[in-house]
This record gives structure tokens, C-alpha cells and sequence, in this order.
């Protein structure tokens, strides 16, 4: 039985009176920037469900879809051995980051009977090495094969797909279509179009549905469902915060509280956005949040037209890991940063310390105290000294990690994007950075349509040898 419990943002340490003058805002920061936070709460308001703010309302439009996408997963779980998702960026992200949230952490290492769904893999790149290394532990024709790409374009996926088709057609002849769902726009790219010719079964990513705000729609609930995760439940928790975040007041709106405390530490040169959960299963959650976080906020111009250059570098990292890697800089370097961490309040497994070192008081004091109580209290230990050396700090607490908590983070931190992107006055949806990238490998490797992109490209200065040692 999932505890639906809601999860608290904590942001005690954006604050004066706890991280000092100096860096914190004070209570006349916030009520004086309220009209701000009103305005941007007004305009996702008015924009929600339509053009590409159609996530929005993904936790309670898809009744058919989700059945569909229940009983399609539970045929994937009785005649698949492993399911794999072909995609990249926002179509593969969401998928690894509930998977790791929400399954055993060696997941596919447990026999069979203990896992009770299939191996689960993610492509996300095209490193040749990572798909020879995939193929030499499934085996094809008992893998199910989800090809996720909302352009139906994206050379990467494409690339995937083809390789993958050709496999399959060599191993299974004409059935090979049922070893392929695609999960794609209904309307535009080529993804559709070859998934009617060859008959695969199809899952539609709405039109006004971005890939990092897909995780709600098909493109996470599938795999999820397929591995078993309770989807209800996880679009019952973006509900939730969906509803916890109706206030125009920041004071009483969790996400827009968020988003206004990231804009004004911007503006305070803030560049730096820190996620650390205290949680190896939330590691890919700051993933997800990266490429949430730096591809809606990272923008060039903002909405009429002006030169603003604006955006917040994402840097993952996970406690108590970076607490020996990171966190000497967080504490003590340059005053760029805002870390969000996120603590859980129950693991879901305990574990005792041994004793064993009653000689040596130094190791002996960790005896009969339990990991979780260790994690928790280098989390605690961590936002002191980050709070102590007056580095601004905020914190969400997961009172559990399970879909219905997962299914609110991800809605908390989409909302909080739209609205901090809504205060910086820029297109939160687009990516042209990301387009550039794209359009440029299609004219590198000859795609009919980009020659003058090619053209562009082979114009570029040669690169010098007195540069390169
Ligand atoms: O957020 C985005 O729109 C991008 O990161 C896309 O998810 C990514 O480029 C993959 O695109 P597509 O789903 O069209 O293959």
C-alpha cells in the first residue's frame, strides 16, 4: 500500500535571518517581488493545457490512455524477458530516473522471480560501444523494443531504431513488428509514419507535451508500467502538488515560492543550480532536473526579442557521494551557487551498523546506529556547514520515495520551471540550442533538406595546428 504523504519544500536557508544578510532575502524581498510572482503565476495559469503547456493536465486527461498503457504492460510482462527504450534527452530521461526511483536498485541482476517485470534498459546515446554491449546481453527475440522520439526525427533515435529493426526483421522475419511499440507524435514526423507501415503498436505523445515535460504521458508511464510501477498512483501525486501550487500567493504556492527564490538569486548571480538528493535511487532524478532546468531556462533572447543570455547551470549530485567530491567547493568556492537537497525521511530498508570496534571509541560511536541514521545525519551535517558559510541552501523532504511522491516531485519541479521561466520573460519550451545541434548533424552526414546548413558548416574556419599539441 503506497502512504500518500506530501513532500515539504524547506527553504529556511534562502533566508537572512539563517544564512545571514549578506546572501538571504528577507520577508520584504518576498512580499515586494509578490506582484512578480503573481504575474508569472497568472500567465501559467492562463496558458495551461494550451500550445506547449498541454503537460499541464496530463495528470487527470488520460483515462483511456492509461488503460491501454496498463493492459499493453501487463501482455510486455508475461512474453518479454527485457523491454528497452530507444530515445534520447526527454525521451529517455524521465524513464531511467522513475526506474531507478522506484525498482531494486540492482534490478536487473535479481532473478527472475524476485524482479517480476523484464530487464529494463535505456539507450540515451550512440556510443557504438553501449549498443554492442546492449546486444550481447539481451537476447532480441524475447526483448520488447519501445522507440520513443516525439519528433520522430532525432538522428540518435532514428539510428537506434534502425539498427534494432534490422536485427529483429533478420531474427523473427514479419513478426517483428510485435517486438516494437512506438511511442510518438500522432501527426508529425517519421516515426509515425513507418510504425503504420509496419504495423506497431502506437502510444501518442500530445502535441503540446516537450520531451523533458513528457514523463507524465506515455513516454514515462509505459516503461513504468511495464516495470511495474503503480502509474495511478504517480499521476495522483502530480495532482496533488498540482493542487498544492493553485495560489497565486508564493507564500502558499510551493513551486512558485521555489521559482521566485531562484530568480531573485539569479539576479544576485546565482548561476548555479545544485540538485543533491541524499537518495541513490533519486541519482537520475537530478538528471531528469538537469535537462529540465538548463534546457527550458537557458535561452539567448527573451520573449520580445532581446539579447538576455539568461539560464542557471544544472550540476547533479548525490549525498553523501559528493560530500567527498563536491561539496569542499559548495562550502567554501565562490558564492554562485543555490544547492537543493533532498532528504527522505523513511528508507525503505533499514540497516544496522555492526558492532565489532569496542576497543576504538572512534569507529565504536557509529555501533548500533543504522545507516539510515547516519545518511540522515550527514544531510543535516551538510546544510549546516553549507548554511554556515552563508551558501544559500533549500530543501525538499520525500517523506518516502514511492510513485505518488515521485509523481509530485516531477510536477513540483515542471511547475517550478514554467514559473521561473514565465519571471525571466523567456520561451520555457523551446529549445533552439538543442535544434542547432540537430540540424547540424543531419548536414553533416547528408540529409536532404540541409544543404545550405552544409554549406554553412564547410564555410566554418579550419581549425590551425598551432592550436592542437
Ligand atoms: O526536451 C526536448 O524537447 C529535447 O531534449 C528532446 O526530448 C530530445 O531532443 C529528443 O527529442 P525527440 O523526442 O523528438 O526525439
Amino acid at each position: 500500500m503506497i502512504k500518500k504523504e506530501p513532500i515539504v519544500f524547506d527553504y529556511n536557508n534562502m533566508m537572512a535571518d539563517y544564512i545571514g544578510e549578506c546572501q538571504g532575502f528577507d520577508d520584504k524581498d518576498i512580499s515586494s517581488n509578490q506582484s512578480l510572482a503573481k504575474k508569472a503565476f497568472e500567465e501559467v495559469k492562463a496558458n495551461r493545457g494550451q500550445g506547449m503547456m498541454g503537460w499541464t493536465e496530463l495528470p487527470t486527461n488520460q483515462k483511456e490512455v492509461v488503460a491501454d498503457i496498463i493492459a499493453t504492460a501487463k501482455q510486455v510482462r508475461k512474453n518479454f524477458d527485457s523491454f528497452v527504450v530507444l530515445g534520447i534527452g526527454g525521451s529517455a530521461l524521465g524513464p531511467m530516473a522513475l526506474f531507478q526511483a522506484l525498482c531494486h536498485l540492482h534490478h536487473n541482476e535479481l532473478p527472475k522471480s524476485k524482479r517480476k517485470a523484464p530487464k529494463f534498459y535505456v539507450e540515451d546515446n550512440v556510443d557504438p560501444e553501449r549498443m554492442a554491449a546492449l546486444l550481447d546481453v539481451i537476447d532480441v527475440k524475447k526483448t520488447m523494443f519501445n522507440v520513443i522520439t516525439k519528433s520522430g526525427s532525432t538522428s540518435e533515435t532514428m539510428t537506434q531504431y534502425l539498427i534494432i529493426a534490422d536485427i529483429l526483421k533478420k531474427a523473427l522475419g514479419k513478426d517483428f513488428a510485435s517486438h516494437v511499440i512506438a511511442t510518438t507524435s500522432e501527426t508529425k514526423g517519421n516515426l509515425i509514419k513507418i510504425a503504420k507501415q509496419e504495423g506497431f503498436k502506437t502510444f501518442f505523445i500530445p502535441d503540446g507535451v516537450g520531451g523533458r515535460f513528457s514523463e507524465l504521458c506515455p513516454v514515462g508511464l509505459l516503461p513504468a508500467a511495464v516495470l511495474g510501477i503503480d502509474v495511478k498512483a504517480f499521476l495522483e501525486g502530480a495532482k496533488f502538488m498540482d493542487k498544492r501550487c493553485k495560489n497565486a500567493n508564493a507564500t502558499k504556492n510551493p513551486a512558485l515560492m521555489a521559482a521566485l527564490l531562484q530568480f531573485l538569486a539569479m539576479k544576485n548571480g546565482k548561476n548555479i543550480s545544485v540538485m543533491m538528493p541524499y537518495a541513490d535511487s533519486l541519482k537520475l532524478m537530478a538528471d531528469w532536473y538537469a535537462q529540465l532546468w538548463g534546457e527550458s531556462l537557458g535561452k539567448a533572447v527573451d520573449l520580445d526579442g532581446k539579447k538576455v543570455y539568461v539560464g542557471q547551470t544544472p550540476v547533479k549530485a548525490l549525498g553523501v557521494t559528493d560530500q567527498h567530491s563536491q561539496v569542499q567547493l559548495y562550502t567554501e568556492g565562490p558564492f554562485d551557487k543555490v544547492i537543493t537537497l533532498i532528504s527522505v525521511e523513511n528508507y525503505r530498508k533499514e540497516v544496522k551498523i555492526a558492532d565489532g570496534c569496542e576497543d576504538i571509541p572512534a569507529v565504536n560511536f557509529l555501533c548500533g546506529h543504522t545507516m539510515n541514521e547516519l545518511i540522515t545525519a550527514e544531510c543535516n551535517a551538510t546544510e549546516y556547514a553549507l548554511t554556515r558559510s552563508e551558501k544559500l541552501n533549500n530543501r525538499i523532504i520525500m517523506p518516502e520515495v514511492n510513485a505518488f511522491t515521485c509523481g509530485q516531485l516531477m510536477f513540483f519541479f515542471m511547475l517550478q520551471t514554467a514559473y521561473t521561466g514565465a519571471l525571466l520573460h523567456i520561451d520555457t519550451f523551446n529549445q533552439p540550442g538543442v535544434e542547432e545541434g540537430k540540424n547540424a548533424t543531419y548536414a553533416l552526414l547528408g540529409r536532404a533538406g540541409y544543404e545550405e546548413k552544409a554549406k554553412e558548416l564547410n564555410a566554418k574556419k579550419a581549425k590551425t595546428e598551432k592550436y592542437i599539441i
